[in-house]
Order: structure tokens, then C-alpha cells, then sequence
């Protein structure tokens, strides 16, 4: 019996993310050296608070049956942060719904609210599961191009206005992954206003709203006025405070989405193990020295590698923010040829830029998550293959 998925999964790509863990796994198991920066997937633990308050719960005989959603300490705990942290006041009952991490609840919030043929507004390049939610509720995406010389911004005045105006979701990312960049003020302001006049859901995915370097702050969304009416932010622990493992979430914004996504949710999911909750509790109140330190770990490595980088030839400018290094890639590769090349000859993982869409063509990601020194180490063994590998003839996109 011949068993097919159905046409909504038949979109999805497998992808060049795919082609490169086996090829990574194939190496590894040559033995080869591998200094692995394609994933973000935190290095360091939690703040050993974290783990501790883990240990205690899950030693409670009572912690083990269905938490059903959010503890009402939970939502109470977020409504605090969301205060002190953005100056944002939100209603820790309606305003506030957990997800089992930030990926998980973006990919539902498209089943919940896109019907087949609805047009979404995705940035390219951008994180997979903007456009791949979209596919899986059998929705449109239009792509939003993000280019250096607008600061990685989408120029909303160039959506022609019939696309606008029959959009029904805009996704935004800032700080932004995998093009690094920050979104300030003003430009929240002009995305709030053309989505209330377009009437257009504004989802804003702030998964990096903490790693931002140089003593800067990001900008909630939700701080913008009249934001509430038409937007949702997504948040995440994984980043923040390296709990990636631990599948663990939230968006706050608009009742109405939230409410449709409880809906949903309550049919398919049984809440988070309350150790993880607790857990989450604690570093939201308790966290903020951690975060100062993980800004100033994070921007430290961006110089070592930049820098480093630099010393080989190949210059960039430095990240203002996230996990990331977004690359222009030497001229006659590429991504995907630079990518694979610089795998085979020097063990060093990055991610293609065409990944994350077509305008993601002619850079290279490259992730921090690894100690200076090996960063360091990497950027002399892709020094060695700069200046011994040309560009094939006929590079070409796969
Ligand atoms: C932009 C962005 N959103 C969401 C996620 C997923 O976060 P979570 O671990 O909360 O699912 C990632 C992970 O890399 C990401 O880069």
C-alpha cells in the first residue's frame, strides 16, 4: 500500500537543513573534526537556579499528572516581566496563553486562523516555520524581502496595496534571525499603523528580545499604541535563558488570537510538566543578572569571530543582536557550494543563506554557540580555505 502525505505536507521541502545534518552525521562518523555552528541550540545551561527549582519540583509525588496549561502563577509571573522588563501592562488571564516553545505555537497559529488560499506576509530571508505554518494550513506566502540597504527592514510601502489589503497575517521577527538586525521604535509604529489600516494580524516573533549587544534594549511590539488591537508577540525561554530543551513558551497580545489559539490548543495539548513551569516562574523573576550576563558571553564571541574573520580576509559587520552572524559569502559562490565546500575541506557547519529563502542567497549563517576559542578555531581553518578554494565553475544554487 502505497501511503502519501497529504497535499498541504507535499509543499514542504526536505530541504537543505536535512541534506546537511546527514552529511554532518556521514563526517562525524569518519571521525573528522567538526566545529559544529549551524544550529542555534544554546551551549551553557540555565542559571543553576533553574535546575534546582527542576529538581525540587520533580521530586513532588504530585507533579506528574496533566497540568492542563498555564499555572494562574505562570501567567502572573509573565504579566510581571512584560511590566518591568517593555513597560508593557498586560492581563495575566487574557492576555497571556503558554506554548510548548515559540516554533510550536507559530506553526498551530496558522492552523488556527489561515484558511486555504489566505495570503500571509512572510520576511525572506526568514525563520522556516514562517513560511512552512503557512503551507501546513494550506495558506499563501508572499515573501517580504529583507536587504542590508534597508537595514533589514521590509519597505512596507512597496507590498502593492491589492496584497495588502487581501493579506491576513504579517510576520515580523525582531531582532531578527537569521539577518541579525534590530527593529527600533518608529519602525513599529509604521507597522502598527499599516496593519490597522490594511487590517492585517501583525505577529511579531520576539524570540531574541534579550540577546541584543552594545547596551542596547529591544522594543516590545505590544509597548506600541493601539498594538493590542492588532498584533501578537511570540516569546521563548530557549534564548534567553538557554532552555531550548526544556519546550517552553508564550504569546501575549491580542484576547481574541488567544482565545482561538486556547481553542485549538485544548483539543491537542495537556500543558507543560510543572517543573519546567515553576522553573520559568523563577528565572522570569530572578533573572535578569543572567541576562546581562548572556548579552555580554554572546558579544563577546560576535567580536572573536568578526574579528577573527577579519584577520582572514573576509569582512562583515558586527551583529547588533541574537545568536548569529549573518555573512556575505565571497563573490562567485554559492551559499549552498560555500556551505558544503567549506564542510568537506575544514569541518566548519554553517547554514546556507538560501535556507531561509531566495533573498537569503549569497550569505552564510554562522551561529555563537560555541566558546571563543573554537570560534576562533574556526575562523582559521575557513582562513586556509579562502585562500586555497576558488569558486567552482557553474557555483550554482541547488
Ligand atoms: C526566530 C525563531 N523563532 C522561534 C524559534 C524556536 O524557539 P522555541 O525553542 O521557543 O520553539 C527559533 C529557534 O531557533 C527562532 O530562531
Amino acid at each position: 500500500m502505497n501511503i502519501e502525505a497529504s497535499q498541504h505536507i507535499q509543499r514542504l521541502k526536505r530541504g537543505v537543513f536535512h541534506e546537511l545534518m546527514d552529511r554532518k552525521r556521514q563526517l562525524a562518523s569518519q571521525g573528522r573534526s567538526l566545529i559544529d555552528l549551524s544550529v542555534g541550540s544554546p551551549d551553557q545551561p540555565p542559571p543553576e537556579f533553574v535546575k534546582e527549582t527542576i529538581r525540587h519540583h520533580a521530586a513532588r509525588d504530585d507533579a506528574y499528572g496533566y497540568t492542563m496549561g498555564a499555572l494562574p502563577s505562570f501567567n502572573h509571573a509573565l504579566a510581571t516581566f512584560y511590566r518591568k522588563r517593555y513597560g508593557v501592562s498586560l492581563d495575566p488571564d487574557a492576555e497571556f496563553l503558554q506554548l510548548i516553545g515559540s516554533q510550536d505555537g507559530l506553526a498551530h497559529l496558522a492552523t488556527a486562523l489561515i484558511n486555504p488560499g489566505d495570503t500571509v506576509l512572510v520576511p525572506d530571508p526568514g525563520y522556516p516555520i514562517f513560511e512552512v505554518g503557512v503551507h501546513i494550513a494550506g495558506g499563501e506566502p508572499y515573501p517580504l524581502p529583507l536587504r542590508a540597504e534597508n537595514g533589514f527592514l521590509p519597505r512596507l510601502e512597496e507590498i502593492p496595496t491589492e496584497v495588502a489589503d487581501r493579506a491576513k497575517m504579517m510576520v515580523l521577527n525582531y531582532p531578527a534571525n537569521p539577518v541579525t538586525a534590530t527593529a527600533d521604535r518608529m519602525f513599529l509604529e509604521e507597522a502598527v499603523r499599516f496593519a490597522r489600516h490594511h487590517e492585517i494580524l501583525l505577529v511579531q516573533d520576539f524570540t531574541y528580545s534579550e540577546l541584543v549587544f552594545d547596551g542596547k534594549d529591544s522594543v516590545s511590539l505590544l509597548s506600541i499604541p493601539g498594538a493590542k488591537e492588532v498584533a501578537v508577540e511570540f516569546n521563548s525561554l530557549s534564548k534567553t535563558f538557554n532552555m531550548a530543551g526544556c519546550r517552553i513558551g508564550y504569546m501575549a497580545g491580542n484576547a481574541q488570537v488567544l482565545r482561538i489559539m486556547a481553542t485549538m490548543m485544548s483539543h491537542t495539548q495537556y500543558g507543560i510538566f510543572l517543573p519546567i513551569q515553576k522553573a520559568v516562574e523563577a528565572v522570569l523573576a530572578r533573572g535578569e543578572s543572567f541576562i546581562a550576563e548572556q548579552r555580554k558571553r554572546y558579544q563577546h564571541r560576535r567580536d572573536a569571530l568578526v574579528e577573527a574573520l577579519a584577520d582572514a580576509g573576509w569582512n562583515m559587520s558586527k551583529p547588533p543582536a541574537t545568536m548569529y552572524v549573518w555573512a556575505p559569502i565571497p563573490p562567485g559562490w554559492s551559499s549552498v557550494d560555500f556551505t558544503f565546500l567549506l564542510m568537506e575541506q575544514t569541518g566548519v557547519i554553517v547554514t546556507p543563506g538560501s535556507a531561509f529563502g531566495r533573498e537569503g542567497e549569497g550569505y552564510v549563517r554562522i551561529t555563537l554557540v560555541q566558546p571563543e576559542d573554537t570560534l576562533r578555531e574556526a575562523a582559521s581553518r575557513i582562513d586556509t580555505f579562502l585562500k586555497t578554494e576558488q569558486p567552482t565553475s557553474g557555483s550554482s544554487v541547488k
